[in-house]
This record gives C-alpha cells, sequence and structure tokens, in this order.
C-alpha cells in the first residue's frame, strides 16, 4: 500500500465522534483499525519505516499507545518498555505529574528498564496537547537515556503538542494530521 493509500485508508476507517467524551470534542476511535488485519500491518509498517535504524528501545504509553508500540518495537528487534497510568506498577518506579484539562494526572515507569544513553522512541496513538508525551520524555531522559523520536498515529494540530516537544530535539511524525 502506498503511503497516500494508507492515509486515505485510515482516513476512511478512523471515526470521528463528535461531542465525546465532552462536549465540543471530536473523539477519534481507532478501534476499527484492528478490523482490518492489513491495514493494522500497513500502519506498522509504516512506523517500522520511520524508526528503523535509529533506536535503541521503544517505550509505549498507556493504553493505546501499546497498540502499536510493541508491534513496532518487535519489528525493530528492540526492547519494549511500558509507561503506566500511576498506581499499576509495582517499585521501583518513577513518576511524572503533567496537567490535564482539569487536574491533573501522573504516568510512572519502572526503573531499570530504559538503560543510560539510550535512543528511545516515545510513542502513542495520538498527539493532541503534548502533555502526556511531554511527562514521557521527561521520564526518559530523567533516566538517562535519549529521546530521539516520537510516533503517532494522528496528531491534532491545532492544540500545539508539537511545540511542547520541541524542547528534546527529536524527530515528530504522525500518519495523519488533522
Ligand atoms: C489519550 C491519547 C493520548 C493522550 C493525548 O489517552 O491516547 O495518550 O490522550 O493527550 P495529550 O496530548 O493532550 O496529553 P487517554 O489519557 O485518553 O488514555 P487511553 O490511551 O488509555 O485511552
Ligand atoms: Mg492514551
Amino acid at each position: 500500500m502506498s503511503k497516500s493509500e494508507l492515509i486515505r485508508n485510515l482516513e476512511n476507517t478512523i471515526e470521528n465522534i463528535p461531542d465525546f467524551p465532552k462536549p465540543g470534542i471530536q473523539f477519534k476511535d481507532i478501534t476499527p483499525i484492528f478490523l482490518k488485519p492489513k491495514l493494522y500491518e500497513d500502519v506498522i509498517a509504516d512506523l517500522v519505516n520511520f524508526s528503523r535504524g535509529k533506536v535503541d528501545a521503544v517505550c509505549g504509553i498507556e493504553s493505546r499507545g501499546y497498540l502499536f508500540g510493541i508491534a513496532v518495537a518487535v519489528a525493530l528487534e528492540v526492547p519494549f518498555v511500558l509507561i503506566r497510568k500511576a498506581g499499576k506498577l509495582p517499585p521501583p518506579f518513577i513518576g511524572e505529574k503533567y496537567d490535564l484539562e482539569y487536574g491533573s494526572a501522573e504516568i510512572q515507569m519502572r526503573t531499570g528498564q530504559i538503560k543510560p544513553g539510550q535512543r528511545v522512541l516515545i510513542h502513542d496513538d495520538l498527539l493532541a496537547t503534548g502533555g502526556t508525551t511531554q511527562a514521557a520524555a521527561q521520564l526518559v531522559e530523567k533516566q538517562g537515556a535519549k529521546v530521539v523520536q516520537f510516533s503517532f498515529l494522528i496528531g491534532l494540530k491545532d492544540l500545539r503538542g508539537e511545540e511542547l516537544l520541541k524542547k528534546f530535539n527529536a524527530e515528530v511524525y504522525s500518519i495523519l494530521e488533522y
């Protein structure tokens, strides 16, 4: 499948749900991708193509970042490290708090799974405000590794998440931009 076919196919597959979970929010439902195994394979191939030879580990962000991230890591033959929402991981772990529209949240990762000096890809399904991804990158860099790439299925341009990620001097790639 060519890149333009992949984009068209994804646009026709991802469902836009207006006013979910709150009025005014356009929710992008990626679950129909998993009903189409060939499309899923093509998404993974595209993400792998972006990262091949450039990273030593992949970090995926709970939960939707796991759906593609682990397949990308396996294809690249590099370790996959889970970044989880607070309260799920046994110690030792480190955490990073980040702002939500109302209030704050925290993500955590086991210490020692990312090694100092590693070149790391952070993967998630969606880049919105960038708050989640920024916190994930801070967790990685606190452990002496370098975030060299971010990849997403979808980037929501208007929310300017990419601006928050600029300070990491890493490549940023979204298959689709809205
Ligand atoms: C969504 C999405 C990203 C994040 C993007 O996850 O999957 O992880 O929000 O938002 P941001 O760029 O504004 O930080 P959510 O927290 O809804 O959880 P889920 O992946 O478990 O569904
Ligand atoms: Mg998520």
